[in-house]
């Protein structure tokens, strides 16, 4: 495993109160960053945090809808009043998707997932500038999905907003990397996460269809992607701007 140095840096995370999320908080807590952890789920952002205190890390809890450009303004404050600043951002908070296709996909499921996915990722990406202006630059991972690089049945409002974060992604990326801000996207495929369990409802069957999807012949775990995220926020990734980068076990390679 790469050994990182986020000491004194600080890192705000949304969806963090489970899977790909709080495997990314308390990692980079773990390596000596200060982690807000943002989420609609305060019971679960606290429980992350109380997991990364417990470890002998820093990080606070903040409710955040990321749907609601006021409430992530709010966590940009909220790091920059705690911690002095921001450094970091993974804007990562996701729901599932419509499960149903578009003639039968009722409004309010597709508007839902376009105000969570696209415009959380926008409302993140424009309140964290200014903070990381401020320190004279810094990093921003956005979550896509295999779903932003190719289609699928039946989560048209999920398959959009996906793609629109990858051009999200590297319109932000040509417009901030000349102050030194890199703006990356990571492309999981299926991960553990809440959310996959939920889907996957504990079935054995059902893991073994969705990870013979993936030419390696598995899920990845989250701390797999949290990997890199990591990565991609460190000095190790400095010429990095603007990729879509798959973390997929091959799944979107046929
Ligand atoms: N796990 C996978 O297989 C997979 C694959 C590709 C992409 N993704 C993406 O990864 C991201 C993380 O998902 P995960 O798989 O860890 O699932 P998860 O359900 O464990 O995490 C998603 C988090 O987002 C939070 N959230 C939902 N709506 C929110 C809102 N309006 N404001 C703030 N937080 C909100 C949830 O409470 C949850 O904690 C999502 O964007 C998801 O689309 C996941």
């Amino acid at each position: 495993m790469p050994e990182y140095d986020f000491d004194g840096k600080v890192v705000a995370i949304t969806g963090a109160a489970g899977g790909i999320g709080r495997a990314t908080a308390r990692k980079f807590a773990a390596f000596g960053a200060s982690v807000v952890v943002a989420d609609i789920d305060l019971a679960g952002a606290q429980e992350t945090v109380e997991q990364i205190v417990g470890n002998g890390g820093k990080a606070t809890a903040i409710r955040t809808d990321v749907a609601d450009s006021a409430s992530v303004k709010a966590m940009v404050a909220a790091a920059v009043n705690t911690y002095g600043g921001l450094d970091i951002a993974h804007n990562n908070a996701g729901i599932v998707g419509a499960g149903a296709n578009i003639a039968d996909m009722p409004d309010e499921t597709w508007e839902r997932g376009i105000a969570v996915m696209l415009s959380g990722v926008f409302y993140g990406i424009k309140h964290e500038v200014p903070a990381l202006l401020a320190r004279g630059g810094g990093s921003i991972i956005n979550t896509s999905s295999g779903a932003g690089l190719i289609g699928f049945p039946g989560m048209a409002n999920y398959v959009a907003a996906k793609h629109g974060v990858i051009g999200l992604t590297k319109s932000a990326a040509l417009e901030y990397i000349t102050q030194g801000i890199r703006i990356n996207a990571i492309c999981p495929g299926t991960a553990r996460s809440r959310m996959v369990d939920e889907w996957m409802d504990g079935s054995a069957e059902a893991e073994a269809q969705v990870a013979a999807l993936h030419p390696i012949g598995r899920i990845a775990e989250a701390d797999e992607i949290a990997e890199a995220v990591l990565w991609l926020a460190s000095p190790a990734a400095s010429f990095v701007v603007g990729v879509a980068m798959p973390i997929d076990g091959g799944y979107t390679l046929p």
